[in-house]
């Protein structure tokens, strides 16, 4: 088979950093026009031709739609009209597949959707959580906003909190309102994904209780310092007779506990089974290439699976090059 024809939809930290892999490979890949929202301001962007236009974005009926906008419900309709018309769909929108979970895995055939980049950005967390399912997973902690942690850290340093916040925004790690990753919205719409797959069980984001980040100062953060402590923002799920509990808590934890050598916008994600054993991710959370590189693994996946052609390097290649070069 020739190229595939990819729909790009979205062309921010992750999208761009997206746009550069699928340009590396012209003999797997053909581009449609990349949806933004001001084709404009990318005149002296020549990666590639963009469009303000759903309908010139999807035009011809791609084989792949990549989807890296911003919201919830529109782009989880634009995920759904994509499936139903038979194309294949890769996105890392973790508020859409949080709350959309259901409509966009009855949409398509079975593996014709991926979103491991939607939790843990460079974090291979949902393979892992798959992989595990079997053996019966009891619980789940993590520091699962890389932003969040970011400005926690920077506040152990004696920064400002808006001084930090601005800083994880000019990094790209912050989501377009950042108060998602403040209040603990992003962290809640990850962990909600993460039940439905460890447990199967429905959870809507909203009904996670959260923590605000905005309490913690540089001075909350030197007097819990001097007592051996830091500050986390934690997202934790467990079963318990059946029911999930759930919740997103902005808290302090010794400086020995797993997740608390977390630095800059690291994930952390401890999974523990039903027999004890416990198993911890770390890596790179956010930011334009670990998300990237975990987008085009799915990309990857869904080229090999469409063409057939075993020559084709899927996931575990594309991962550990991308872990190499982290
Ligand atoms: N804003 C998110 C974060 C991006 O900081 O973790 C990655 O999902």
């Amino acid at each position: 088979r020739g190229p595939m024809r990819v729909a790009l939809l979205g062309c921010g930290a992750v999208g761009s950093g997206v746009l550069d892999y699928l340009r590396g490979h012209p003999e797997l890949f053909e581009l449609n026009p990349v949806l933004v929202r001001t084709p404009s301001r990318r005149r002296d962007d020549p990666r590639a031709a963009f469009t303000a236009l759903i309908g010139e974005a999807l035009d011809g009926g791609p084989d792949l739609v990549v989807e890296l906008l911003g919201g919830a419900d529109g782009p989880a309709a634009i995920m759904q009209g994509a499936l139903s018309a038979g194309a294949r769909v890769v996105t890392a929108n973790k508020a859409a597949v949080a709350r959309h979970y259901d409509a966009l895995h009855a949409g398509g055939e079975s593996g014709r959707l991926a979103y491991s980049a939607a939790v843990g950005g460079g974090v291979p967390v949902i393979e892992h959580v798959a992989a595990l399912k079997s053996a019966g997973l009891a619980s789940i902690e993590g520091v699962m906003n890389g932003t969040a942690n970011f400005i926690l850290d920077r506040l152990a340093a004696g920064s400002e909190f808006g001084d930090a916040l601005a800083e994880a925004q000019r990094l790209g790690f912050a989501e377009a309102d950042p108060s998602a990753d403040v209040e603990g919205h992003d962290a809640a719409d990850k962990l909600s994904i993460l039940i439905r797959e460890a447990f199967g069980v429905a959870l809507p984001p909203d009904d996670i209780t959260k923590q605000s980040l905005s309490e913690v100062s540089a001075d909350k953060a030197a007097e819990a310092a001097a007592r051996g402590l830091v500050y986390k923002q934690i997202g934790r799920c467990r079963l318990a007779g059946g029911r999930v509990e759930a919740s997103v808590s902005v808290e302090t934890v010794p400086a020995g506990h797993p997740l608390a050598g977390a630095r800059n916008e690291e994930n952390r994600f401890v999974l523990t089974d039903a027999a004890g054993r416990t198993r911890a991710l770390y890596g790179k959370g956010a930011g334009r290439w670990p998300t990237a590189a975990a987008v085009f693994a799915d990309i990857m996946d869904m080229r090999r699976a469409w063409s057939g052609d075993e020559r084709v390097q899927g996931r575990a290649t594309v991962r550990a090059a991308a872990l190499k070069s982290a």
